[in-house]
């Protein structure tokens, strides 16, 4: 029987690809998506979609049952930014939908979940350089203590109850299809629209500020990866470190230069860069490319060429 999966927050950045992707894998009627509301028309109309609210533990439950699924992909969040501005609606939203989501699981009406962490579980305590899968955890937003408090969940569910939960830490993710939403890593997105649309672009954060990075195509296919991946080789139920680039708004506009000459930056940090001051600057991910095979194809200029050509074909003249 092939597998019926169902994407929570399949109209948010990472969402929305990953719907396309497990539809072409698994059939469009084998994928159903669901969001808060139906703001990504193309996504809403491009197959079976549901309206639902992650922290409605009933509306999960009542389609899971009704579309007989076996696998969650939880990807409904509110991101760094976000969270700092209203901190509880990030703690409802995003420990409520995982434990409705593990409790599921627990109690048999599913039988795998993927839920993403993120680089946000490090803090200013954390190694910065090629920071390990085992490391001191002290976040200091309200984003990351939710994933880091989730990967204690996701750990604790698998190995109390055999929860299958898997998970990844995303570092910060480039993709052309669907804008982020408040997310610190978001300004390596918009200086790509606005070197397109603009011509120039005023960075949130400062011109050395050094982040862990990847294309979208990448993270889609370490997150189908992870969930083909038999049980057996996984040594990891917290959430897997994954890394690709890493690289400074310096460095990607020196990219974008390199390929529309009169492009200018201008730097104003905000609160974001006290965000990005407390992450790492890039990641060892040696684990996850030894349990699964986890391989990054992208690199910065790969990115770069990528994300100008689409983006030119969505706003160029
Ligand atoms: N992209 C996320 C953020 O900036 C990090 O996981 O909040």
């Amino acid at each position: 029987m092939p597998s019926k999966i169902l994407v929570i927050g399949a109209c948010g950045q990472i969402g929305s690809e990953l719907t396309y992707k497990l539809r072409e894998i698994h059939g469009k009627s084998n994928v159903i998506a669901s969001d808060i509301n139906t703001r990504k028309l193309d996504l809403v109309n491009s197959g079976p979609f549901e309206i639902i609210d992650a922290k409605n533990f009933n509306a999960i439950k009542d389609c899971c049952k009704h579309h007989n699924i076996d696998t969650i992909y939880l990807m409904a969040a509110l991101l760094s930014a976000t969270g700092e501005k209203y901190p509880m609606e990030a703690w409802d939203l995003n420990m409520n939908s995982l434990f409705h989501v593990l409790n599921l699981a627990k109690g048999g009406v599913i039988q795998k979940i993927f839920w993403p962490s993120s680089i946000a579980v490090f803090g200013p305590t954390t190694p910065r350089n090629q920071t390990p899968q085992h490391t001191i955890c002290e976040p200091t937003t309200v984003y990351g203590i939710t994933k880091q408090v989730g990967e204690r969940w996701c750990e604790y569910y698998h190995s109390k109850y055999g929860v299958d939960v898997r998970s990844i830490r995303y570092p910060g993710i480039i993709s052309h299809k669907t804008m982020p939403g408040g997310g610190t890593t978001d300004y390596a997105v918009e200086i790509y629209h606005e070197a397109i649309k603009n011509g120039k672009y005023d960075c949130f954060l400062s011109a050395n500020t050094s982040l862990p990075m990847m294309f979208m195509d990448d993270a889609i296919k370490a997150t189908v990866d992870l969930m083909e991946a038999s049980a057996h080789d996984l040594t990891i139920r917290s959430s897997y470190n994954l890394s690709a680039i890493s690289f400074t708004p310096k460095d990607i506009f020196e990219s974008i230069m390199a390929h529309l000459p009169d492009f200018e930056i201008t730097y104003s940090p905000d609160f974001r860069q006290n965000i990005a001051d407390s992450w790492p600057s890039s990641i060892d991910d040696s684990v996850a490319r030894t349990d699964w095979n986890w391989k990054h194809s992208f690199d910065l200029d790969a990115v770069t060429k990528e994300m100008l050509v689409e983006l030119d074909k969505k706003h160029g003249v």
